[in-house]
């Protein structure tokens, strides 16, 4: 589904040149649950960031569903943004003066937003159980509720691939274990999820676990009996 070849991303020049990236390959099939490691500045964020178009490659290529989608145009990019792949920040980049169900709202406006929009949007929120708070602002949530609306926002449009970087990094364990259980529930559909985390406990939700550092995948590991 999704391929990374040798990708490199390397950030300024001389003096002030930061090696991201270093020849980073990795397929990811359908279904697939990948849970990224590593020391902080390992480059975990920038691999996120250059699968989901928000960052430019210096060398090698993403393919996706065998069409190269590092060097498209930024139109393009924002195309496959808004159907085949979603992301997930740690902050949950919420419009703050929009309702739940209108910032679930928006991706399907951005598509030609129909009667049956938002319905769909209502359905999702239920997906992940805040029917009863659509009508709430970002400021009336817990983080815990927040995020869910982020990752409603997020499957809106039924995407394939889901990035989360650092998806439970602000919550408490029980308001995180919640933000998983829809993770792994989103997989089991499935939806292939590559989150980045610090947490190995986190990471046990994963098929497999690669570690990286200094740009460079160093271990793999899959997890046959993950939770
Ligand atoms: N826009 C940028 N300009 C220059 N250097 C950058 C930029 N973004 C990231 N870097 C550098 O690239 C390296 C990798 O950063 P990245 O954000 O991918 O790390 P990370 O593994 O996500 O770390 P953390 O766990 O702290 O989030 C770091 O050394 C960082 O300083
Ligand atoms: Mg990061």
């Amino acid at each position: 589904m999704l391929e990374v070849k040798n990708a490199s991303k390397v950030y300024g020049e001389g003096d002030t040149k930061v090696v991201a990236l270093n020849n980073v390959s990795l397929q990811v099939n359908k279904g697939d649950f990948i849970a990224v490691m590593g020391p902080s500045g390992s480059g975990k964020s920038t691999l996120l960031n250059v699968i989901g178009g928000l960052d430019r490659l210096s060398g090698g290529e993403v393919v996706l569903d065998g069409k190269r989608i590092d060097n498209l145009d930024e139109n393009a990019l924002v195309e496959i943004r808004r159907g085949k792949i979603a992301y997930v920040f740690q902050q949950y980049h919420l419009l703050s003066s929009l309702t739940a169900i209108e910032n679930v709202f928006l991706p399907l406006l951005f598509c030609g937003a129909n009667r049956e929009s938002l319905d769909k949007a209502m359905g999702i929120l239920k997906v992940v159980g805040l029917e009863n708070r659509a009508k709430h602002k970002p400021s009336q949530l817990s983080g815990g509720e927040q995020q869910r609306v982020a990752i409603a926002r997020a499957i809106v449009n039924n995407p394939s691939l889901i990035l989360a970087d650092e998806p439970t990094g602000n919550m408490d364990q029980e308001t995180g274990a919640e933000i998983l259980s829809l993770f792994d529930q989103l997989n089991t559909q499935g939806r292939s999820i590559i989150m980045v985390t610090h947490s190995p406990e986190v990471a046990k939700h994963a098929r497999e676990i690669i570690f990286l550092k200094d740009g460079q995948i160093v271990d793999r590991v899959e997890q046959k009996g993950r939770i």
